[in-house]
């Protein structure tokens, strides 16, 4: 097993990645589970956040907290299904911001092409690019490229399902990037799908 990889085992998260493989389950009830294990995933792969001590009064005695340092957040999207998972993290980090890479493979090639990318400043910031889904590892090893190369040293991958073709391709890209997932699969298809997987996760979700 791949040291990077932080698989998230939690018996709700087992519970929405069950429901997200169905095939019958529709977009509406895709769109919601995504959001859920998106909370998820964003409260596991932020665990290393930097906190300080803050003295308070409760309202029975003094007291010694801890907050959050205010290091600025980064979330990074790959268009169109890494949208999904973009407000949970905006509703656990409020104040994160959020940058856009487009990215879209090709069906016979299975090559991810870049179409846009607009991203804030990087340096200095926690940076977290999200995608559901890592088959190959080239959509998430170019975003990771083009997030380093605009200024981000330690950013993180956060995806719902990796495999190991993706996650070794990361790995060889960018051996530094620690990988966040919900769910680790057995291998890709010669289509270059996941198996078990659950399909097209932008499919899955826009009900294209
Ligand atoms: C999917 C998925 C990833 C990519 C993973 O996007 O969201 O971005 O495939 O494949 P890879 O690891 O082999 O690069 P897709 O290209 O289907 O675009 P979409 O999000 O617009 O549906
Ligand atoms: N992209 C998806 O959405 N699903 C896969 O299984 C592989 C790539």
């Amino acid at each position: 097993m791949n040291p990077n990889l932080h698989l998230l085992q939690h018996p709700l998260a087992f519970h929405i990645v069950t429901h997200l493989r169905d095939k019958t389950t529709k977009p509406a009830t895709f769109r919601t589970l995504t959001y859920q294990l998106s909370l998820l995933l964003a409260i596991d792969a932020t665990r290393d956040l930097a906190t300080a001590e803050k003295p308070i009064d409760t309202p029975l005695e003094p007291t010694t907290g801890r907050v959050l340092l205010h290091e600025p957040l980064v979330v990074v999207p790959i268009f169109r299904a890494g949208l999904s998972m973009v407000q949970p993290f905006l509703d656990m980090f409020p104040d994160a911001n959020v940058g856009y890479i487009g990215l879209e493979r090709d069906h016979k090639t299975a090559e991810a092409r870049n179409y846009y990318c607009k991203l804030p400043p990087l340096a200095g910031g926690r940076v977290f690019v999200v995608d559901p889904m890592v088959a190959t590892g080239g959509s998430a090893a170019q975003a990771l490229t083009l997030v380093k190369q605009a200024g981000a040293s330690n950013p993180k991958l956060v995806c719902i399902v990796a495999c190991p073709e993706g996650l070794a391709e990361v790995a060889r890209q960018h051996p530094d990037v620690p990988v966040h997932a919900a769910a680790f699969d057995r291998e890709l298809n010669v289509r270059k799908y996941i198996l078990p997987g659950l399909g097209d996760f932008g499919d899955r979700l826009y009900g294209t």
